[in-house]
């Protein structure tokens, strides 16, 4: 069994690629990533006796098929991934992101290779209370040029699927929380257990505090690829995989019961907004998988890994 992996080095690539040996024991790991985020850590200490290939290099210009071929998944992770830095970049976003994909789902097209495309539930910018994928395109409302370029990604896959041979699945990812060698610190639950633990204030959107979001522990979108692979999942439908949603109030009681005395500061951003929102999971569920992940745990996890980085923790 072959496996490839685009953006493997990455937050949630480097934790993946610890984890399907294990899962897919013999499987051939075949890792692709441009270094663009420099998170050489990923590839340390790698377990001894597993099949990894790894590729320095960048999606957008490399011949695909020959690595794609005979793989029984391409696990398509590689993108720019700064939500809120994507307004100042927006053109080189779309370029790199869009056009990985249409590249790789292209390249998994010729030689009949199913595809796990992942997408961000920050397509959603609803005014209902509870939103889920069948909503209504009105109620799609990208809240920056990363999530306008995913749902472009996410259309262009359905129409190449209606011509060709694409066999496909797109997660909607929550926001992801968990610990890996190649995690990052841009989104909301990671960046605040580092301010916790730096003793920096926390900076929240000032819309924020009480505005339910989706999360999703990375235990969670583990098992979630693993349970895509298992069950043959490529049915050519979005599904929206989250552990919880939760409000930053909750997630900053979480990291209270660790670091007593946050402050918080209250910031602008150019993503917020004034609606408050639950996404469902349920489509995700209805194929049998069952969401195990804590939030809290994963918080917990991540200012442990951080605790003797500053004595406020100890
Ligand atoms: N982490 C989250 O909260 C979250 C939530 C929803 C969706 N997602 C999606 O999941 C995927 C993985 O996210 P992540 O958190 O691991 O991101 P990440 O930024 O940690 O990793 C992305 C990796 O892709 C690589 N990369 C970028 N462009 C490339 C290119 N053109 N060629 C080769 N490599 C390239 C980067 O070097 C990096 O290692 C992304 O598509 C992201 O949009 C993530």
């Amino acid at each position: 069994m072959k496996l490839v992996i685009t953006g493997a080095i990455g937050h949630i690539g480097s934790r993946l690629i610890r984890e399907l040996p294990s899962r897919f024991p013999g499987a051939e790991i075949v890792m692709i990533d441009n270094m663009m985020t420099q998170r050489y850590p990923s590839l340390f200490n790698l377990s001894d006796n597993i099949n990894y290939k790894f590729f320095e290099t960048d999606v957008l210009s490399t011949d695909l098929v020959p690595i794609i071929e005979n793989a029984s998944v391409v696990i398509h992770l590689a993108a720019i991934t700064d939500a809120a830095g994507s307004f100042d970049k927006k053109e080189l976003v779309e370029k790199n992101n869009f056009f990985a994909t249409e590249k790789v789902a292209n390249a998994c097209c010729s030689v009949g290779t199913p595809l796990i495309h992942l997408s961000s539930t920050s397509v959603y910018g609803t005014q209902n209370e509870i939103v889920d994928e069948d909503c209504s395109l009105e109620e799609l409302k990208p809240q920056s040029p990363y999530a306008e370029t995913k749902l472009r990604e996410e259309q262009y896959l359905v129409e190449l699927s209606k011509n060709d041979k694409l066999r496909f699945i797109t997660c909607r990812f929550g926001t992801i929380c968990g610990v890996s060698p190649g995690m990052r610190f841009h989104t909301a639950v990671n960046k605040f257990c580092w301010q916790a633990v730096m003793g920096q204030p926390l900076t929240v959107w000032e819309t924020a505090l009480h505005q339910k979001r989706p999360y999703l522990t990375l235990d969670d979108a583990v098992s979630a690829v693993f349970h895509i692979i298992d069950k043959n999942l490529f049915d050519n439908r979005t599904y929206n995989v989250l552990t919880d949603n939760l409000t930053v109030d909750s997630i900053v009681k979480y990291i209270s019961q660790k670091i007593p005395d946050i402050k918080i500061n209250f910031v602008k951003s150019k993503i917020m907004n004034q609606l408050s929102y639950n996404v469902a999971n349920e489509r995700f569920k209805a194929t049998g998988f069952i969401f195990k992940g804590k939030v809290e745990k994963s918080i917990f996890e991540t200012i442990e890994l951080l605790r003797n980085s500053n004595t406020i923790t100890r």
